[in-house]
């Protein structure tokens, strides 16, 4: 196998939901030693916060869950010229859907793949907070998404 799988989470700023994602994400791949198959990213169908931090409540569900952030992980703009080019983009929810506007079938929710979500929209912690409640959904589902990529990528 030497091909890399390019996966990248996106949500609107790029600092609550998909960079907690990317963070969660990697780690399952790490732990299964498959990191070298990937590339992994976030990135904001916005440019509000480009150069931003993870939000602070991203921060800190992610350091009591244990799973590690990247040091260097700073806010971007999705980029429609490469979208083409993005093996799995997925979305947080359905508004980041419209808004990527693939026409390439490479878009899914990341809802798409949970064992026992609700609803299919990761919910916006940005002005209400919750980021434990965002943690549980995203992380069941990175979850089957990891384990549906195994299987359609005849990894592992
Ligand atoms: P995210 O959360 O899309 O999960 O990063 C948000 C961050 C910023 C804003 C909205 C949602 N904002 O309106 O600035």
């Amino acid at each position: 196998m030497n091909f890399v799988i390019h996966v990248e989470f996106v949500c609107l700023g790029n600092i609550c939901r998909s960079p907690m994602a990317e963070a969660v994400f990697t780690n399952l791949v790490e732990r299964e030693h498959l990191l070298e198959h990937f590339i992994i990213r976030s990135s904001g169908t916005s440019d509000y916060h480009v150069g931003e931090r993870p939000h602070p409540g991203t921060q800190e569900i992610l350091r009591q869950m244990n799973v590690p952030l990247n040091p260097e992980k700073r806010s971007r703009h999705f980029d429609h010229a490469a979208k083409a080019h993005i093996d799995y983009i997925i979305a947080m929810d359905q508004k980041n859907v419209a808004d990527i506007q693939s026409v390439h079938g490479n878009v899914h929710r990341l809802l798409e793949f949970a064992a026992q979500a609700e609803t299919l929209d990761v919910p916006d912690p940005y002005y209400v907070g919750g980021f434990d409640v965002v943690y549980q959904l995203v992380a069941d589902g990175c979850l089957g998404l990891l384990d549906h990529i195994k299987r359609a990528e005849r990894l592992s």
